[in-house]
């Protein structure tokens, strides 16, 4: 049955989609987050990555990507000579998950309204996936992220693709050859970014 006193999330401008997600009580994290963690960055970037959720510092602060995985972010950003005010940053969950717990189907299910809205007003020309949910949620596959990195993919209708990438928290974690694959996976979203351009909008 479905829930008509929830807004459609297509069609909204881009205050509107930010001020519902942020009031947003679609799944059961309304109850345990201490704020949404809508995204950050510029509205009509080309360049927009897809992390899982917030963590213990996302959820305190409202930003995605504020902790040590987020540093390494924000670091291999601008080694490809951009800032995160160029780019766009958000997650597939924008609650936090108790305890950093994999997001649920139901929440990844809850919540995609808000990132396809998302993707549809800023349409970026590259997305960059970051880890297995992000990568799984948007191709549509059990596939998992060291087989997919390192490649493009034709995403949407309108001629953008999507790079999926190893997700920061692992790099940190495995170290060396993690992060000269993703480093060379920037490499690969900046030559994307600069063949495509900017999409039609
Ligand atoms: N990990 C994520 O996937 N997203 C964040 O915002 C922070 C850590």
């Amino acid at each position: 049955m479905p829930d008509l006193r929830r807004k459609a999330l297509s069609n909204l401008s881009f205050d509107d989609l930010r001020s519902e997600t942020l009031n947003c009580t679609r799944c059961a994290l309304a109850e345990t987050r201490t704020q949404v963690v809508f995204g950050t960055g510029a509205p009509n970037a080309q360049l927009m990555f897809v992390g899982e959720a917030p963590g213990e510092q996302e959820d305190l602060s409202g930003e995605p990507f504020v902790g040590r995985a987020g540093k390494l972010l924000t670091r291999c950003i601008e080694e490809v000579g951009l800032t995160r005010a160029d780019v766009y940053i958000t997650n597939v969950l924008k609650c936090r998950p108790p305890g950093n717990r994999n997001p649920l189907l139901v929440e990844i299910e809850a919540c995609r309204p808000h990132l396809n809205a998302q993707l549809d007003l800023i349409r970026p020309a590259v997305i960059v996936t970051l880890g297995n949910f992000a990568t799984r949620l948007l191709l549509s596959t059990k596939e998992g992220i060291t087989k997919l990195r390192g490649i493009e993919v034709p995403f949407g209708e309108y001629g953008a693709v999507l790079i999926p990438m190893l997700h920061p928290a692992a790099v940190l974690r495995n170290g060396g050859t993690a992060l000269a694959q993703t480093r060379s996976d920037f490499v690969l979203a900046k030559r994307a970014l600069g063949r495509i351009g900017t999409v039609p909008r």
